[in-house]
Parts: C-alpha cells; sequence; structure tokens
C-alpha cells in the first residue's frame, strides 16, 4: 500500500505519520510538505519500521503529480492554519489552502485515488443549540476567513464528488489538544498549558471562559484517519471528529488540577465572538468509531512534557 501525507510535518501529521506504519505496515509513506513552518523536529527519529520518503514540495508552487502514482489513499494535511492570523492575511489564506486542496482533488480525481481532506468545526461558527452534520447551510456560520475557506473547500469536494464521482470524505476536526514532535502552541489547550508551566498569566479571550467549543484528542484524530482508510469510508460526506465540548473554564480548572497557582488576563481577539458552539459526534459513532481521549490526560501529558525541558522555576525561563 502507497500511502500519501501532505503537510506531513504538521502539528497533526507529524504524529499520524508515526501511527501509519503500525496501522498499516509495509506501506511506502510519502511524506509532502514545503517546510513553511520550519518543523525539521518533525523527520527525527521517525520509526524504523516504517518506510518513508520525504519531498520538500510546495503544492500549489511546484509539480508534485507523479509523487502519487499507484497510491491508495491521499491524506491531505497542508495549509496555513493559524486562524487568527487570516483575517489580516485573507487572500494568502485562499492562495495556499484553497488551491492546495483544489489541486490535490484533481490529482485524486485523475488517478482515482481515495482522498480524506481536513475541514474544522470553525465552520460552525456560532451557534444557540448542538449541531450536527444535517444543519442547514444557512446555519454555517464561519466567523474567519480561514474558516470560510475550510468551507469552500468542503463545497468544491462535494462538486467533483457529485459531478464526477471524486472518492473523498471530509473530517472536520474541533480544536487539537495533545503532544506531537511537531506541536504547535498557538491553540488554546496548548497555549494555556505552556504559559501555566512558564508561569505567565493565561491569556483567555474576554467572553470566553463560559462558552463552549469542540475540542479533540490527538490521539483521537489520528485514530480516526485510520479509521476512514481501513472501513474505506470515501462518500462525498462531512463527518465531525470531536472528543468532547468544553468550555475555556473547565480547560482551566483542568490545568489547575496539574498546577494550582494559576492567574488569568483577560484579552481581546478578533475572532472571539464565533467562541459558543456545542458540536455533535454522532455521526462518526454511529459508523462504530470510539473516543478514547480526554481533557485531563491530554492536558497532563502537555503540562509534563514542557515541565521535561526543565524550566528552572515557575516564574519563567532560567534567569
Ligand atoms: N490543529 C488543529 O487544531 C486543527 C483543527 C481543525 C482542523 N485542522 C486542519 O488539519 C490540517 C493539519 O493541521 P495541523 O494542525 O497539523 O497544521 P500545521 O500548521 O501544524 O501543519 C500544516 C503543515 O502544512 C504545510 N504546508 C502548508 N502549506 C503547504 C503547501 N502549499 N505545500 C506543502 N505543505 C504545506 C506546513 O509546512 C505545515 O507543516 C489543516 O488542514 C488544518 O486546517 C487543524
Amino acid at each position: 500500500m502507497k500511502i500519501v501525507v501532505t503537510g506531513a510535518l504538521g502539528h497533526i501529521g507529524s504524529r499520524l505519520i508515526r501511527k501509519l506504519p503500525l496501522s498499516f505496515p509495509n506501506s511506502n509513506i510519502i511524506l509532502i510538505d514545503n517546510l513553511l513552518t520550519q518543523r525539521y523536529c518533525s523527520l527525527f527519529d521517525l520509526p524504523k519500521e516504517g518506510k518513508f520518503a520525504f519531498f520538500e514540495k510546495d503544492i500549489v508552487n511546484q509539480n508534485i503529480r507523479h509523487l502519487f502514482e499507484n497510491s491508495s489513499v491521499v491524506i491531505h494535511l497542508a495549509a496555513i492554519t493559524d486562524a487568527t492570523r487570516s483575517f489580516e492575511n485573507a487572500l494568502e489564506f485562499e492562495n495556499n489552502n484553497f488551491k492546495a486542496t483544489k489541486i490535490i482533488a484533481d490529482i485524486c480525481f485523475e488517478k482515482k485515488i481515495p482522498l480524506l481532506t481536513l475541514s474544522s468545526t470553525s465552520v460552525y461558527g456560532s451557534q444557540e443549540k448542538i449541531v450536527d452534520e444535517n444543519c442547514e447551510v444557512s446555519d454555517l456560520n464561519p466567523q474567519s476567513p480561514y474558516a470560510e475557506i475550510k468551507l469552500k473547500e468542503e463545497n468544491h469536494l462535494r462538486k467533483l464528488y457529485e459531478k464526477q464521482g471524486l472518492m473523498f470524505s471530509s473530517l472536520r476536526f474541533g480544536t487539537i489538544f495533545g503532544t506531537s514532535p511537531g506541536m504547535r502552541f498557538h491553540t488554546a489547550v496548548n497555549k494555556f498549558c505552556w504559559q501555566a508551566v512558564s508561569g505567565s498569566p493565561l491569556t483567555v479571550w474576554k467572553t470566553a471562559l463560559n462558552q463552549k467549543r469542540p475540542y479533540l484528542d490527538l490521539d483521537d484524530a489520528v485514530n480516526s484517519i485510520v479509521f476512514f482508510i481501513k472501513q474505506n469510508i470515501f462518500n462525498g460526506e462531512v463527518y465531525n471528529i470531536v472528543t468532547c465540548n468544553a468550555t475555556v473554564k473547565e480547560i482551566i480548572d483542568c490545568i489547575r488540577n496539574n498546577i494550582e497557582q494559576l492567574e488569568i488576563q483577560f484579552v481581546e481577539s478578533k475572532i472571539m465572538n464565533q467562541l459558543s458552539y456545542n458540536v455533535s459526534n454522532k455521526k462518526i459513532k454511529s459508523l462504530g468509531f470510539k473516543f478514547e481521549g480526554n481533557l485531563e490526560k491530554g492536558i497532563f501529558e502537555t503540562i509534563k512534557l514542557i515541565e521535561n525541558l526543565n524550566f528552572k522555576n515557575k516564574l519563567g525561563l532560567y534567569e
């Protein structure tokens, strides 16, 4: 089996590529990444049992078609992912994220390869009730250019499925928590853990404290990708992949179980009003997928990882 992973060195990819040789032994695993975010470290100490080949390639600006020859599946993770930055740089996000997805979809269609793409629960935006994949299009309310582009990608892929039979499923991931070799710290849980361990105030968006948002344990994220491939689900649909919905207060309480003294600082953010929404994961569960992660464990492991960096004290880095 040949598996192509784009954006393979990112936060999610760097964990996924370590799981794939265990789930699909003897597979050839093609890693594509343009090193935009410089995560060389994701390539260090890859498991010996994996048959990896890494290609430093930009999906939008370089020819990558030949890398997909005879592939069994493509997992498309490559994107610029800092949603807050997308307000000032919407065109850059569109030119990279939408174009990359379009190119990958074209290649998969042409070569008849099943495609798993990553969307985001941020396509829902602010919602009163718990939302699922069947909600009205008018109920989708993305609140950032990043999320709008995710929705545009989903719609593009759906059209290709309906008109031409592209085999794909799109996974709407909640905000990831949990550790990985190419870990990022700009999403809520990881950022708070970093701030807590280094003794800095936790920077919480004003109004966010008691609003719910969907979160996804990185183990569940990776397992869901393996699940879709093993079950061969490429039916042109979207699936919410969410371990739990939680408020910022609940996240902070979990961190406080590990680090008692926390200071909270309320800050402004452009992305603030999209915060309250509660996303159902019943659709993927009804297919037999089991979520095994939880916030307590994810936060504990993240804090332990950072503490191992040997901060001298809880007030900052080395004096
Ligand atoms: N992390 C989350 O909380 C989260 C939540 C929902 C959805 N997602 C989606 O999951 C996917 C992976 O996210 P992540 O957290 O691993 O992101 P990440 O930013 O850590 O990794 C993305 C990788 O894509 C690469 N990349 C970007 N543009 C590229 C291009 N044109 N050509 C080749 N490589 C390119 C980057 O160098 C980076 O290594 C993204 O589509 C993201 O939108 C992530």
